[in-house]
């Protein structure tokens, strides 16, 4: 059994903790808790009766011999912080998305890992959805030819409520707003499916949130390959969630996931159709009873292959920075008005600042 530790019981943690507790990942127990108010560790380490702490480095050293991963659930811009002191305990490293808020900080990250001798696993879990799965398979087989155009759409609703639960919410130094936070999968999806960014041009702006980073960014982009890129995320959509889509438009085929999920195939036009096309409408789509999806099961199944069975790891460290630096582009030409280039490095004055 791979046994995983959480550093954090909020939000995010039920789901990792629901899981892991409940044997929906294969081969994955859950084996102690912490979180830094007693109140939400003691609920976990209760409910899911496990061990639960107050302070990781306790529970690294009562707990050693009994945990091999160590989840990191805390806020975006407490995961460097954390894995930088924990990782000395030399167990695996679990980071949720996003990795970091500083490209910096994400590097550091990588490098304490691989010193350590350990993984660091980065969950991009929407890469692992049913219908996402499909259209990289297409891709990777050149079923679009020359890539022409991606559109990734996050409408989602977040109202004040979501963003006062707690005060790191929507925050530049912990959080960052709808690209940093809600739209970084979408983000990673588009660059994954369509290749390295040359540029990017972006404008966002806070409509009905009151919080310092944006609830509503655009932008249009040009990749290596010669395709154009559309960004368009928002939380200020009411009055719930719309919409998490992405659409790839290539010389020979067009496909669009949508749902509010990236979980419904819902355009697969190939002009060299295969057998299969016929059921892919049908057979690739799921209806997950949240934002998060099904695929944190996926995500930790494959850690736990990665573990146990030496496959490779599922999004590593190396990797989850890609859209992070991205992100770093996107919001350095909403601060400077211009498009910026990412041979240039650019970063965000304000995010994890
Ligand atoms: N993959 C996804 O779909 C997904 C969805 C939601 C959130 N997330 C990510 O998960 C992370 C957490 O988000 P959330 O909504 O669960 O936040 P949250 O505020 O609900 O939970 C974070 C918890 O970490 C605790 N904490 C802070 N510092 C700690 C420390 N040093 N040691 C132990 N516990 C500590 C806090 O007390 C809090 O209970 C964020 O990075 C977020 O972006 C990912």
């Amino acid at each position: 059994m791979v046994r995983f530790a959480l550093v954090g019981c909020g939000r995010i943690a039920e789901r990792h903790a629901e899981l892991l507790a409940r044997e929906h990942v294969p081969g994955a127990i859950l084996s102690a808790v912490c979180d830094v108010l007693p109140d939400r560790a003691e609920k976990f380490g209760k409910k899911y009766n496990v061990p639960w702490f107050t302070d990781a480095h306790v529970m690294l050293k009562e707990q050693a011999s009994k945990i091999d991963v160590l989840s990191i659930l805390t806020p975006s811009g407490k995961h460097t912080e954390n894995t930088l002191e924990l990782v000395k305990y030399k167990k695996h490293i679990l980071v949720e998305k996003p990795m970091a808020l500083t490209v910096e900080s994400a590097d550091a990250m990588i490098k304490a890992c691989r010193d350590a001798g350990v993984h660091l696993f980065v969950v991009k879990q929407n890469r692992l959805n049913l219908p996402v799965q499909k259209l990289k398979q297409a891709h990777d087989q050149g079923r679009f030819g020359k890539l022409i155009l991606g559109t990734i759409r996050v409408r989602w609703c977040r109202p004040q409520a979501y963003y006062d639960q707690d005060s790191w919410r929507g925050t530049w130094k912990w959080d960052g707003g709808v690209f940093a936070n809600q739209a970084s999968h979408h983000i990673d999806l588009l660059s994954w499916m369509m290749g390295p960014v040359e540029s990017v041009y972006t404008q966002i702006s806070t409509h009905l949130a009151k919080i310092e980073a944006e609830d509503t960014g655009v932008a249009l982009l040009k990749f290596k390959n010669g395709a154009m890129g559309v960004i368009e995320a928002t939380t200020a959509t009411r009055p719930k969630d719309l919409e998490g889509s992405i659409s790839i438009l290539g010389e020979n085929g067009t496909v669009e996931i949508g749902g509010f999920a990236v979980n419904e195939m819902r355009v697969w036009n190939f002009s060299e159709p295969q057998s299969e096309d016929a059921e892919v409408l049908t057979r690739y789509r799921e209806n997950p009873p949240n934002v998060y999806g099904f695929s944190h099961s996926r995500y930790l199944s494959q850690v736990v292959q990665c573990l146990k069975g030496g496959d490779p790891s599922p999004v590593d460290g190396e990797e989850g920075k890609k859209s992070l630096e991205l992100i770093h582009a996107l919001y350095s030409s909403a601060e400077t008005g211009k498009e910026v280039f990412l041979k240039d490095q650019p970063r965000s004055k304000r995010l994890g600042k």
